[in-house]
């Protein structure tokens, strides 16, 4: 693989299909290896548009506007950095030799859609997952849930078409199935009106299994490991994760072996977050980002590779070292207040907690629960660099 110059005909041109926080620091990765970049998202000033060499704002959900945008940039190269984009389109113009999607544009399609990679997942490749089902409406629900061999409670509604937790609901008892019915189908993104149920599994922790499909010296794709990374959840949004998870061997074993099922059948080049339920050595799979993942962000600071320069270097052909360089956390730095233009107060005072790092993503406007920023903390070991993040979040404070 040649990188040429940016700005001129020899330039390597990648276009970021979504231009968000994780978005950013890929390209920021891309900007260090020479690469021309068009950042593309819905708003203007994007974080992503902030580091970018072009920057484009349109609906990637529509696959008219999405296809005449790639026909005239002509990038080499597309990454989808968000889930919703019209993902058909993309199929067709990899199809077509248009553009190399990453990691392909059948994952994008795949993993956009939680039906999708679950009947992929559960019943192409035979991986553990939760029980599921898909209803269409609520009197489906409630069949699979209270019916005869129905999954019972708790279990959680998710719109087939979601992220960050938005429109899922545990649900522990009948009477508040339609209450998570009428939310799940109030915030689906596309498709509105299907829902996935699960049952609960009731797991000691959960983790991102970080897995990049990249060359190796030999010219062959493979699949390299990160030490796995734990996390805590609040209503489906993260807000604290770390790194390395402590795992028996067994277990890091089995979810090993997930990883790599699910990211030889989705295929390409580049990184993919597998998302792992692990409670004594059982393990299930529970869904991939194929693309850096929100909880992967503690790798800024713990590893010799982030997850954004592994997911660069890979999509370019080049080799990667996913090795650990220490234990690591991260905290989510909320917006708090509501407005355009916050000032973040008491920076200085969360730098001057040792061993730690800061990143504001620069989103112009901020709501309450809009996450912000990100503290970054190493420490001895996992307990240390937990409490520096949190701490070190907690003094900063956005302000209008
Ligand atoms: N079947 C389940 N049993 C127990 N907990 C669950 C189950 N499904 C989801 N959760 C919890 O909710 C979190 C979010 O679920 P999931 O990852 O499916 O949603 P998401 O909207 O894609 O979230 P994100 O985009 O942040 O990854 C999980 O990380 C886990 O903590
Ligand atoms: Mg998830």
């Amino acid at each position: 693989m040649n990188i040429g110059t940016p700005l001129s005909p020899s330039a390597t041109r990648v276009m970021l299909l979504g231009a968000g926080e994780l978005g950013k620091e890929v390209i920021i990765a891309l900007q260090r290896l020479g690469v021309e970049v068009t950042a593309v998202d819905r708003y203007d000033d994007a974080p992503g548009h902030q580091v970018a060499h072009h920057t484009q704002c349109i609906n990637m959900t529509d696959g008219n506007v999405l296809s005449r945008l790639i026909d005239s940039e002509k990038p080499h190269i597309v990454v989808p950095e968000i889930e919703a984009i019209a993902t058909e389109t993309l199929m067709q113009l990899e199809k077509e030799g248009i553009c190399t999607v990453i990691p392909t544009a059948r994952a994008a399609n795949m993993t956009m859609n939680r039906e999708g990679i679950r009947r992929l997942a559960a019943e192409t490749l035979k991986l553990p997952t939760s029980p599921y089902a898909f209803a269409d409406s609520f009197e489906q629900l409630r069949q699979s849930v209270e019916g005869a061999n129905g999954l019972g409670y708790p279990c959680v509604i998710k719109p087939v078409m979601s992220s960050s937790g938005k429109g899922q609901t545990k649900v522990d008892r009948a009477a508040d199935l339609h209450a998570a019915w009428d939310y799940a189908i109030a915030a689906g993104r596309v498709n509105k009106g299907r829902v996935i149920v699960e049952g609960f599994i009731d797991f000691d922790y959960e983790i991102t299994l970080l897995t990049v499909r990249a060359k190796g010296a030999n010219g062959k794709v493979e699949a390299h490991f990160c030490a796995p990374i734990g996390h805590i959840q609040v209503k489906g949004d993260y807000v604290e994760s770390w790194q390395p998870q402590p795992m028996s061997a067994t277990a890091l074993d089995k979810a090993q072996a997930i990883a790599q099922a699910v990211t030889d059948d989705l295929g390409g080049l580049g990184l993919f977050g597998v998302e792992c339920f692990v409670k004594g050595e059982q393990v299930w799979f529970s869904e991939v980002s194929p693309r850096p993942h929100d909880t992967g962000m503690v790798t800024m600071i713990s590893q010799r590779q982030s997850e954004f320069e592994l997911h660069a270097r890979a999509i370019l052909g080049l080799p990667v070292d996913t090795s650990l360089r220490n234990p690591g956390a991260s905290a989510v730095i909320y917006g708090g207040v509501e407005g355009k233009g916050v000032r973040f107060e008491g920076v200085d005072a969360a730098l001057a907690v040792p061993g730690t790092d800061i990143r504001l993503f620069g989103k112009p406007l901020s709501f309450e629960l809009r996450r912000m920023g990100v503290a970054l903390a190493e420490g001895a070991d996992i307990a240390q660099a937990r409490s520096r993040a949190k701490e070190a979040a907690g003094k900063v404070k956005p302000v209008i």
